[in-house]
């Protein structure tokens, strides 16, 4: 084995005058505090706003601070429509809202976009299957009803905001336009006094069924839709053995809280297309107790995974 202390040392033989005890600073020091210093200096570029007071974690430039600010009317109601937008629509339709191929069509000059108030909401509501043209172009793709879970006034804002961003010219839609939208979609919905014969499970299915939760998790929860790169097998999951995994009170928080970033099956692939949306606020309080009952009595019988 080779040994450090075998070579001849600097400052005992060979040269007499030298400071002996004070050895000069190793140059890993050095580097490693200018490193340090870089990252500091980066770290509070990227985190200080540089001494405004007004600035804390995590906005980091006061551009991206006013974007959260409660504004008045109009103008807090297209900042909310753009941020709706961009993290609900925008990673398929484009913030340039011109689509990606093989992904979604433009809503740039759509036609759809322009169309009444509940043709329009119906897409996000309800979602979109099979071929459409949009612009004179054919598309043949299905979207999943991404905006189901948005409140009334998130959904009138994103709504205005594809009406009017990108040379698009028409009348905004307000939360009472959304509110009669969803009301007429639902259309034939069973009354209360109906609802009360039916036992939790069933009417969680048609809870289920009401919020198009199938149109991701698949008929009856069975096996969802293509995930590109989501590390659930590329597919939004089923939902069979979520009794295993969650109690009640878990299973309903996490509905309400859904999940926004979905893990990736290669960390460098891209972001998958679809998440889970936040139900809490949507779907009521009773509603989601039935939709819990449904869910866990989907368990396949005598069927008991060990860990
Ligand atoms: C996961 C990708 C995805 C997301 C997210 C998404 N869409 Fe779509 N969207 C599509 C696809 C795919 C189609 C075309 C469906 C077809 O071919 O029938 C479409 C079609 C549409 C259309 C009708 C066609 C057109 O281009 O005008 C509208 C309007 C629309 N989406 C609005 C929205 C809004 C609003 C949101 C956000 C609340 C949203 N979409 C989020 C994929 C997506
Ligand atoms: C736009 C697509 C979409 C819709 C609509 C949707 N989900 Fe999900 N859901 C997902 C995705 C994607 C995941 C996976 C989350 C993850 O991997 O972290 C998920 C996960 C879940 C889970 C957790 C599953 C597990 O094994 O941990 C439950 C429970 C669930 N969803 C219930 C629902 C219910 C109830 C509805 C309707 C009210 C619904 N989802 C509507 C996309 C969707």
């Amino acid at each position: 084995m080779p040994d450090m202390n075998d070579e001849p040392s600097c400052c005992q033989s060979s040269n007499p005058e030298a400071t002996a005890t004070k050895a000069a600073v190793p140059v890993w020091i050095i580097v490693f505090m200018l490193v340090v210093l870089f990252i500091g200096g980066w770290y509070f570029d990227q985190h200080s706003g540089w001494g405004d007071k007004n600035l804390y974690a995590p906005y980091s430039s006061a551009e991206q601070l006013a974007a959260f600010q409660p504004q008045s009317g109009d103008a807090a109601f297209a900042a909310k429509g753009k941020a709706v937008y961009e993290s609900v629509c925008g990673i398929c339709h484009s913030s340039d809202g011109l689509g990606k191929a093989g992904q979604a069509p433009p809503l740039a000059g759509s036609e759809w976009v322009a169309k009444d108030v509940i043709s329009l909401a119906r897409v996000p509501l309800v979602g979109l299957n099979g071929p459409i043209q949009v612009a004179g172009h054919d598309w043949n793709l299905a979207m999943a009803p991404m905006g189901a879970g948005l409140s009334d006034a998130d959904l009138a804002a994103v709504l205005t905001y594809i009406r009017t961003a990108w040379g698009n010219k028409s009348n905004p839609v307000s939360e009472v336009d959304v509110k009669a939208a969803r009301a007429a979609i639902s259309g034939n919905q069973p009354s209360a006094a109906d609802l009360a014969k039916l036992t939790p499970v069933e009417r969680g299915h048609l809870v289920f069924k009401k919020y198009g939760c199938f149109n991701c998790h698949g008929e009856d929860g069975k096996g969802g839709v293509t995930n590109l790169n989501a590390k659930t097998a590329e597919l939004v999951p089923s939902l069979i053995y979520v009794a295993d995994g969650y109690n009640k009170a878990e299973l309903i928080a996490f509905i309400s809280r859904g999940e926004r970033v979905i893990p990736r099956k290669n960390p460098n692939g891209p972001e998958p297309p679809h998440f889970m949306p936040k139900w809490g606020g949507v779907v009521n309080p009773d509603e989601m107790s039935d939709i819990a009952e449904f869910l866990f009595s989907l368990k396949p019988k005598g069927d008991k995974l060990d860990f």
